[in-house]
Order: structure tokens, then sequence, then C-alpha cells
């Protein structure tokens, strides 16, 4: 049996990770789930798994030499998935510290624990792998129409988030040049779908509509991102730690460009259309609520991944196209009113750690 060390797994990516390797796998394999719980973290996101004997869930920081190699001491760990992170551009302009701390630091604490726990005389154990979930964001921004990230565009990050991210592929790939250390890197565009956090576009536009608040569109809306939902990400990460080379990195994207506007008139037209006709919101759902807000300091203006190298060498695809995609996001947040109220509210953390006392 397989033994998966998962950091970061009650955020966003993580926890849908997390579902879809019990989802594909079954008994075969073990979770044990390390997070901080700041406020992207969120227990509730794995209340379906919390009783899954294979799951456990261990409250640390990713800084603390002594926790983590704790764990690696009382586990055999196979391969660490490190998603852990603080993952928001805008707050990594107004703090940029926390995200040189938990990033940088933090990764290279979990590079040294799992070095200390694999190494021999002679390398590293037989099959042990460790997984750097990074963004595109590390590439820098695109201008023409037709170019593309791929894995060997040069860094060049702009926000303190990505140069943080940026900074820690460095160390994880200063770990395979110098030590050997079995790891790889995957380098996805933007995510969405269920349990996002609603700091990040598509979430926050979502719930604003519900709720009959102003859209927030920064500068001209016109910046392009490339949208993946987040079960494709997660398949491709299973997928790198099964079939990747080690040292390699690989990078994640579905060709889905789309313009922020676009993007927002697309959740607008979609709630229209799912909504019953006679829900008392549909009065209010238009396209008047966007209001252009000054722009992000330093906003990237186009990201785009070529996923060449991961579809030819591992056969990577993703299975869901953004127009089933942006319905299912949807569908999860007119069901998940509570959710969405649990973390707006600030003090869901406190509610859930006592459930699970
Ligand atoms: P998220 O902010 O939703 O979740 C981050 C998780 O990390 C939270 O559960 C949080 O509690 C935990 N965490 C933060 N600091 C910690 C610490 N010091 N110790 C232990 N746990 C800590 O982020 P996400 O959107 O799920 O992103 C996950 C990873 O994927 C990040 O590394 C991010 O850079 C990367 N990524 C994200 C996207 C995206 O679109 N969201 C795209 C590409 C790559
Ligand atoms: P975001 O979801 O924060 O992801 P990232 O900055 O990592 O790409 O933002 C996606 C895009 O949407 C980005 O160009 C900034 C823009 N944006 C808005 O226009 N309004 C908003 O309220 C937010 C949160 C983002």
């Amino acid at each position: 049996m397989k033994t998966y060390l998962v950091t970061g797994g009650a955020g966003f990516i993580g926890s849908n990770f997390i579902h879809y390797m019990f989802d594909r796998y079954g008994d075969d394999i073990k979770i044990i789930n390390v997070d901080l719980l700041t406020y992207a973290g969120n227990l509730e996101n794995l209340s379906d798994v919390k009783n899954n004997p294979n799951y456990s869930f261990v409250k640390a920081d990713i800084c603390d030499k002594v926790e983590i190699s704790k764990i690696f001491a009382d586990n055999d760990i196979d391969s660490v998935v490190h998603f852990a992170a603080e993952s928001h551009v805008d707050r990594s302009i107004k703090d940029p510290e926390v995200f040189a701390r938990t990033n940088v630091i933090g990764t290279l604490n979990m590079l040294n624990c799992a070095k200390e726990a694999w190494e021999t005389n002679d390398g590293f154990k037989e099959g042990k792998r460790f997984l750097h979930v990074s963004t595109d964001e590390v590439y820098g921004s695109l201008t023409e129409e037709g170019t593309y990230f791929y894995e060997t565009t040069p860094y060049d990050p702009h926000s303190p988030y990505s140069a943080s991210k940026a900074s820690s592929d460095f160390l994880v790939k200063a770990y395979v040049d110098t030590y050997g250390f079995p790891a790889l890197i995957t380098n996805c565009s933007n995510n969405y779908g269920p349990y996002q956090f609603p700091e990040k576009l598509i979430p926050l536009i979502i719930n604003n509509v519900l709720t009959g608040k102003k859209l927030p569109v920064y500068g001209d809306g016109k910046n392009v991102r490339d949208w993946l939902y987040v079960m494709d990400h997660a398949k491709a990460i299973d997928m790198v730690i099964e079939k990747g080379r080690i040292g390699e990195k690989y990078n994640v994207g579905g060709h889905n460009e789309k313009q922020n506007i676009e993007i927002v008139k697309i959740i607008i037209d979609t709630i229209k259309e799912m909504l019953p006709e006679d829900d008392e919101r549909q009065a209010h759902i238009n396209y008047d609520l966007i209001t252009y807000v000054e722009d992000r300091k330093g906003h990237d203006r186009r990201y785009a991944i070529a996923p060449d190298k991961i579809r030819s060498e591992i056969g990577w695809e993703p299975d869901t196209m953004f127009a089933e995609g942006i319905k299912l996001t949807i569908r999860w947040y007119f069901d998940h009113t509570e959710w969405m109220e649990h973390v707006t509210s600030g003090d869901y953390q406190k509610y859930y750690e006592e459930m699970y006392k």
C-alpha cells in the first residue's frame, strides 16, 4: 500500500486531490494530510473522508522541522505531494513576508525532512517521489497572442507570490541537481472548481452574483488567464508521480485562455440560465453588476500554457472542458451556501476544530 504525505490538503486543490485519489485508488492508498489551517484551509472540505481509516490529518506548520520530521519518522512515506503555500497574489502585494516564509522556507523544510528520511548510503530509497506543485506564474507575463509558456521558458516572476513560488522551484531543482533528490515539479495554469476560497476570481464572482454584490474587474478586464478544472490538475499530478521522470518539470494546462471580462460575463449568463425563472434573484442579475476598479499593481497581462510535454510523455489530457466545468462549479456553489457562509464568516476554523476534537 502506498502512503502519500499531502501538504496543504485542507485548501482548494489539495482537498480536491485527496478526493480524486480516494475515488481512484480506494483502500489501496493511505493519505496523511498536513495543514496549518490558515484562513485558506478548511477541514469542512474533507468532511466526507474524515472517518476513512486510510486518511489522517495532522495540524502542523510546514516550516516546523520537529513536527514534519516526526511524520516521516512515524510513517513510511512513499510520495510527498506539496501543495501548502500562500496562494493569493493580492495578499502577496499587501504582505509579502508570509509568502517568503511559507513558500520558500516551508518548501526547504519539506525537502530537508524528506531527504533525511529517504537518503541511503548510495542515493535514495527506491520509488520515493517528491512532487512540488507550482504555478505558471513563475514564467511571468505573455503579451502576444499565439505565444505560450514552455518548460524551457525562462523564469520571470513579477509578484511577491510568483517570486516566492519561483524561489521554491529553484530550491527543488537544486536538491535534484546537488543530491540527486527524487523530485518533480508541475507548473499549472489557473484552476477553478469546488472548494475554492472566494478571494479568487471565479468563486468571488459566483458568490457576488448570487448575493447581488458588485463584480470588481481589475483594470480594463482584458488580462488573460488559462483556466483548468481542478480535477484535471489532480489527475495530472497523479500521472506525473506515476510516470514522470525524476528531475523534470511538466507544464499543466488545457488551452482555455479567456479574458477576465469574458469569464465574468459567462458566469452571469450561466447563473441566469441555471436559476429557475421565478427565482427572485433573477431581477438583479445582469451586466450592470460589473464594476471596473483600480488595476492590480504589476498585473500580469496574459498566461498561457503549452501542455505538449505532459501530453506526449505522460499521456495526460484534460477531461472537463470549460463549458461543462463552469456549470459543475456554479452548481457546487449553489448547493454549498453553508460552506460559503462558514468560510466568509471567519470563525469556521474554530467551529471545525471543535467538530474534529
Ligand atoms: P489554497 O490557498 O487554497 O490552500 C493552501 C493550503 O495550504 C491551505 O489549506 C492552508 O491552510 C495551507 N497552508 C498555508 N500555509 C501553511 C503552512 N505554513 N503549513 C501548512 N499548511 C499551510 O491554495 P490552492 O489554490 O489550493 O493552491 C495549492 C498549491 O497549488 C499552491 O502551492 C499554489 O501555488 C499551487 N497552484 C495553485 C493554482 C490555482 O489556480 N489555485 C494554480 C497553479 C498552482
Ligand atoms: P486570481 O483569481 O486572483 O488569480 P491569479 O491572479 O493568480 O491569476 O485572479 C485572476 C484574474 O482575475 C487576474 O487577472 C486578476 C483578476 N481579478 C479581478 O479582475 N477581480 C477580482 O476581484 C479578482 C480576485 C481577480
